[in-house]
């Protein structure tokens, strides 16, 4: 208590005296109290991503989700997430972007097909590049003694709409539970030749993981381009169920920044590196 004491007391005196001697004062500290109060009382205005016109749904999120801290609000609502599935429905403008976000969100034309399909050794249809990164990977699984196949990969919207409605049927039209592992038509991945289903070892999508393939893709696929799109630590943030057989490919870049940052959600990643830049520091 001396010493605090003491130290406010030496500090007053300098002030003090410097006041005497300095007609141009540097701004006081206590202009900046209201900037600090400001940062307190809305923070997320401090993040880089930080969109003013959001400000009263970050709110409202927050309200929503008390605990969840103030950069995961703010990019959730800046994607969108903050709205009940399958409302606010935009259009994809740009389907050829890499990467696309095509989610319960973002729809694309019913007539879109990518213009560059070509086949993979499974038959199905994929981009071109989605391709040549997957026959890359598929030959290095192979050095290693394991077999993908590509069970499924475009999709055109057509298909997807008989998929889902037979999904339906099978459901007992309950759109709640096929809304967790298949999307709606104009809302699937698929759409855009850039996803690909993969079976192991055992042929079947939901035994990939139990075969020595699943963990391999899960682990290696980014240095191809690919990521694993639901994964399960984001299961309410996609609104589908993990699916460790669905890759989906973004580019190189993207998928080894996503590694290095440790972001499995596409949206996440779009909303922080994509749609606004980090302040670079040097
Ligand atoms: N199963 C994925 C979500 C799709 O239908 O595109
Ligand atoms: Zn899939």
């Amino acid at each position: 208590m001396f010493v605090k004491t003491s130290v406010t007391a030496v500090a007053m005196a300098v002030i003090a005296i410097s006041n005497l001697f300095a007609p141009a004062l540097p701004v006081p500290l206590d202009n900046d109290i209201p900037a600090i109060l400001a940062v307190e009382q809305n923070p997320y205005a401090a993040l880089y991503y930080y969109e003013a016109d959001k400000h009263a749904r970050y709110e409202a999120y927050q309200a929503a989700n008390a605990d969840l801290p103030a950069d995961e609000v703010v990019w959730r609502v800046n994607a969108g997430l903050d709205n009940a599935f399958y409302t606010s429905i935009e259009a994809v403008t740009d389907p050829a972007a890499m990467p696309v976000i095509v989610n319960k969100y973002h729809q694309l034309a019913s007539d879109y097909v990518p213009a560059d399909l070509v086949a993979l050794p499974s038959g199905r249809l994929a981009t071109k590049d989605t391709c040549d990164a997957y026959n890359q990977m598929a030959a290095d699984a192979r050095k290693e003694g394991l077999s993908l196949y590509a069970a499924s990969a475009y999709r055109s919207c057509e298909l997807q709409n008989r998929l889902y409605n037979g999904y339906l049927q099978r459901e007992g039209g309950n759109a709640a539970v096929v809304d967790t592992y298949s999307a709606r038509p104009g809302h699937s991945e698929h759409q855009t030749g850039r996803a690909i289903d993969l079976c192991g070892s055992f042929g079947s999508l939901n035994e990939f993981i139990r075969t020595p393939e699943g963990p391999w893709v899960n682990d290696n696929c980014y240095k191809y381009g690919f990521i694993v799109r639901y994964q399960q630590d984001i299961v309410p943030l996609t609104g589908y169920k993990y699916e460790p057989w669905h890759i989906t490919y973004v580019g190189v870049e993207v998928s080894t920044a996503m590694h290095e940052l440790g972001i499995t959600c596409l949206e996440e990643y779009t909303v922080k590196y994509i749609d606004h830049q980090p302040l670079q520091t040097v």
